[in-house]
């Protein structure tokens, strides 16, 4: 059944109960499912031909949240707390049962984002991709290199400056707040490219607001789970800072720790320099009479 669900529509079903415009509805062709843009798009995710069944449920479903070596994504860190378990340590395996790991994987972890797969997932699917956990995660070889790793001072999937010993509570790194310069508001795009602002909207609307919200403010349906919350294009520091090379470059990168996905790997510049100069104008610049265009 929905073994090729994909990372988006997991992180939608998630954290936006009640919003059905993820980020998914995106007009622009893209190669696979797995690679749309969403918390996951920062890693394009390929799944080896001779996957078995296990592995490739645990790519399309669980790789998002849990990462590709079973250590939890980075973006997660910062945002969900607690977050994801890290698969590879001897606490993991002493506590994780297999009838423990079915059990969570099919009824979820409640007050946590582990969702329950119980609907999505048949009995089989979810003991195969348990079982592809356990085999890969929590071997002694994965177990003995992720101790190793950590003791090195880097854990894989960890920032730098995260603290991510095994099976220790990893702290929740906090972005550091960027220091505020008034920007040069009249600067253009890189490239000298001009973004068309009407359809910069069109896909606002369709992949921006779940998070910003439709009037900017950061309120969207999906903001309430998300921290550091997304950012609110109305207040005066964006206002001071976010100029067109600005945003061109948080929209084309995301911002790591955060949830905001690096939309460059699904849009072109033009694409991106449109939602840029929608943002600008409605937002950052609004002109007196634009603005109350938009309520939420
Ligand atoms: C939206 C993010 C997210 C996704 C997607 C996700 N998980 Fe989790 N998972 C978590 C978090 C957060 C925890 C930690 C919950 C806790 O500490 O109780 C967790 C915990 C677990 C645990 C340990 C539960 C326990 O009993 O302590 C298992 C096993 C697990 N996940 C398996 C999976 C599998 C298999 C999938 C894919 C089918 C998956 N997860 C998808 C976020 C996610
Ligand atoms: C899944 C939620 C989510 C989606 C979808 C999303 N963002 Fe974000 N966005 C965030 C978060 C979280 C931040 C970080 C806020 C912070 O660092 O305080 C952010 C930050 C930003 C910033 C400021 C970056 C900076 O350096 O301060 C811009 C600009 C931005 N987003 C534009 C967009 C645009 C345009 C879209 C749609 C193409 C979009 N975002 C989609 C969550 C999201």
């Amino acid at each position: 059944m929905a073994v090729t669900l994909a990372p988006a529509s997991v992180w939608a079903a998630s954290a936006a109960s009640g919003t059905s415009a993820a980020p998914s509805s995106s007009p622009h062709s893209q190669p696979h499912p797995a690679s749309r843009a969403g918390p996951g798009a920062n890693s394009r995710r390929v799944i080896p031909v001779n996957a078995s069944l296990g592995e490739r449920i645990y790519i399309n479903n669980c790789a998002v949240c849990h990462g590709d070596k079973g250590a939890g994504a980075m973006w997660t860190q910062a945002t969900f707390n607690p977050p994801p378990r890290k698969f590879a340590s001897l606490q993991s395996r002493e506590e994780l049962t297999r009838e423990r790991m079915i059990n969570s994987v099919t009824y979820g972890r409640p007050d946590t984002a582990m969702m329950p797969f119980g609907s999505r997932l048949s009995d089989t699917e979810i003991a195969a991709v348990v079982d592809h956990i356990r085999a890969t995660f929590m071997s002694d070889k994965a177990i003995a290199e992720a101790a190793a790793a950590a003791s090195a001072g880097n854990s894989g999937a960890m920032p730098p400056h995260g603290h991510g010993a095994a099976g220790e509570k990893a702290e929740i790194p906090k972005p550091k707040p960027a220091p505020i310069v008034d920007a040069d508001m009249s600067l253009p795009f890189p490239g000298n490219l001009a973004g068309d602002g009407a359809k910069g909207r069109d896909f606002y609307m369709a992949n921006c607001f779940t998070c910003h919200g439709k009037a900017g403010d950061g309120e969207g349906p999906r903001s309430t789970f998300i921290r550091p919350k997304p950012r609110n294009f109305l207040h005066p520091d964006s206002r001071r800072t976010l100029n067109r090379p600005a945003l061109f470059k948080a929209i084309s990168n995301g911002k790591i720790g955060t949830v905001m996905p690096a939309w460059g790997k699904v849009l072109n510049d033009q694409e991106i320099a449109d939602v840029a100069e929608f943002v600008f104008q409605e937002f950052i610049r609004p002109s007196p009479q634009k603005k109350k265009v938009s309520g939420n």
